[in-house]
C-alpha cells in the first residue's frame, strides 16, 4: 500500500432522502493533518467511514496516491482508525490491544513486543502496558487506541471525535499529544470534530463541512479571518451580525451602531448584514450615547462587553482586562471599528430602499 496523499473525489452517500455526502471532495497531503469540522449530522463520520471502506458509496472515488481504492475492502486498506468511544478489547492488556493488528498479520511475538513498547513510549504510556482498559483513565484508553491504530503502520490515520468523551483539561492535553505523535509519524490524517477551538488548535488545514459538502478548506487563520460563506463565519469563532444600508460601495450605515467600512463592495442603497468579529470592534464611554453596556463577561484572557443598541440589537465587543476596568455596567457607550469586517451579506427578505441624498453624503 503506498504511503502518501489521500484524495476524495465527489463522494456521494444517501440514506433514503438524507444526503449524508453530496459530492464531497477533499485532498490530504502526505504528513498533513486535516480537520473535518462541522455540526452534528453534516456528514463527517460518513466521510471518514467512506475512507475506511466502512460505507458503500453511491458515487465518487477514494484514491491513495495513484491507486483507486474505492472498491477495496476495509481489511485491505490499511487505515488506522480511532473512534470517540473507547473501543479497546476489555479482555486484553494495553500492550495486547496495541499488538492485536500485528498478530492478525502474523508478525512474530518478539517483533510485536518491540513495536508495542515503542508505541507505548510514543503515546506517553511507557509503564502501563500490562493494564487492562478498566484500569486506565479515559484519556489513557484513547492513547492506547491511538497506539493501536498506528501499530499497523497505516497509510492514513482517521480520528472520529477521539476527544469528545473526555474532560476539558484532558482533551486539551491529549489533542496536543495527538498532534505531536502525528507529526512524529508523519502520516496523512483526518481528524473529525464539531469543536471549532479544537480544530483551530491542531489543524494544518480545516475543512468546514455543511450538509454533506465541503464548504471551505483552508488554514486555521484563513478559516477564521477570511471565511468564504456565512455558514463558516458563524460556525467558527464568535461573530456579530449587524444590519444596515450601504451608503457607499464599501460603507454600511447601521441603525444602532454607526457606520462600518466593509472589506467587500456592495450596491449603494442595498440592505445588508455585516459580519464582524468582537475583536475587530472597540467600545468607549460617551455621554448621551445611544448604546448601553449591559454586561461584561470574563473569558479568561479578555472580556466580552455586551452592548445593547437603542433598538434592542445586541453586540459583543472584545475588551482587554486593562480596558475593562474603565467601564461600568449600564453606562452609555459607542461602538467603533478597529479592524476589517468578515463578510457582507445581502438581506434578501427586505426590499432595497433609496438612500436620501443627504444621508448618502455622510461618512
Ligand atoms: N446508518 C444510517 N442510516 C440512516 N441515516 C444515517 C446513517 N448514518 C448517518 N445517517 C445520517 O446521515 C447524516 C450524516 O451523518 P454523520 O455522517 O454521522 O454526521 P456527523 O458525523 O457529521 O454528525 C445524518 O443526517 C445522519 O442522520
Ligand atoms: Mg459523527
Amino acid at each position: 500500500m503506498p504511503h502518501g496523499n489521500l484524495r476524495l473525489e465527489g463522494l456521494k452517500k444517501f440514506y433514503g432522502s438524507t444526503r449524508a455526502l453530496d459530492g464531497f471532495s477533499l485532498h490530504v497531503q502526505a504528513g498533513e493533518l486535516v480537520v473535518l469540522l462541522g455540526p452534528s449530522g453534516c456528514g463527517k463520520s460518513t466521510a471518514l467511514r467512506s475512507v475506511a471502506g466502512l460505507e458503500r458509496l453511491d458515487g465518487g472515488h477514494v484514491f491513495v496516491g495513484d491507486h483507486d481504492i474505492t472498491q477495496q475492502p476495509t481489511a485491505k486498506r490499511n487505515m488506522g482508525i480511532v473512534f470517540q468511544h473507547y473501543s479497546l478489547f476489555p479482555h486484553l492488556t494495553a500492550a495486547e490491544n496495541i499488538e492485536f493488528g500485528l498478530k492478525i498479520r502474523k508478525v512474530s511475538g518478539a517483533k510485536r513486543r518491540r513495536r508495542s513498547n515503542e508505541l507505548l513510549e510514543l503515546v506517553g504510556l511507557g509503564e502501563l502496558g500490562d493494564r487492562f482498559a478498566h484500569q486506565l483513565s479515559g484519556g489513557q484508553q484513547q492513547r492506547v487506541a491511538l497506539a493501536r491504530a498506528l501499530a499497523i503502520e497505516p497509510t492514513v490515520l482517521l480520528l472520529d471525535e477521539p476527544l469528545s468523551a473526555l474532560d476539558a483539561k484532558v482533551r486539551v492535553n491529549l489533542r496536543e499529544e495527538i498532534r505531536r505523535v502525528q507529526k512524529e509519524v508523519g502520516i496523512a490524517t483526518i481528524f473529525v470534530t464539531h469543536d471549532q477551538e479544537e480544530a483551530l488548535a491542531i489543524a494544518d488545514r480545516i475543512g468546514v463541512m455543511h450538509q454533506g459538502v465541503l464548504e471551505q478548506l483552508g488554514s486555521p487563520t484563513e478559516i477564521y479571518a477570511a471565511p468564504s460563506t456565512e455558514f463558516v463565519a458563524e460556525f467558527v469563532g464568535k461573530v456579530n451580525r449587524i444590519s444596515g444600508t450601504a451608503t457607499q460601495e464599501d460603507m454600511v450605515m447601521t441603525r444602532e451602531f454607526g457606520s462600518f467600512s466593509i472589506g467587500d463592495s456592495v450596491a449603494v442603497g442595498s440592505k445588508v448584514s455585516v459580519l464582524v468579529r468582537p475583536e475587530q470592534l472597540g467600545v468607549r464611554a460617551i455621554a448621551n450615547g445611544s448604546c448601553r453596556l449591559v454586561e461584561m463577561s470574563f473569558l479568561g484572557s479578555s472580556f466580552a462587553a455586551h452592548i445593547r443598541g437603542s433598538g434592542g440589537s445586541k453586540l459583543i465587543v472584545a475588551v482587554s482586562p486593562d480596558e475593562s476596568i474603565a467601564f461600568s455596567i449600564g453606562e452609555s457607550v459607542e461602538v467603533f471599528q478597529r479592524g476589517p469586517t468578515l463578510l457582507t451579506i445581502a438581506d434578501i427578505d427586505e426590499p432595497e430602499i433609496a438612500i436620501p441624498a443627504e444621508l448618502a453624503k455622510l461618512d
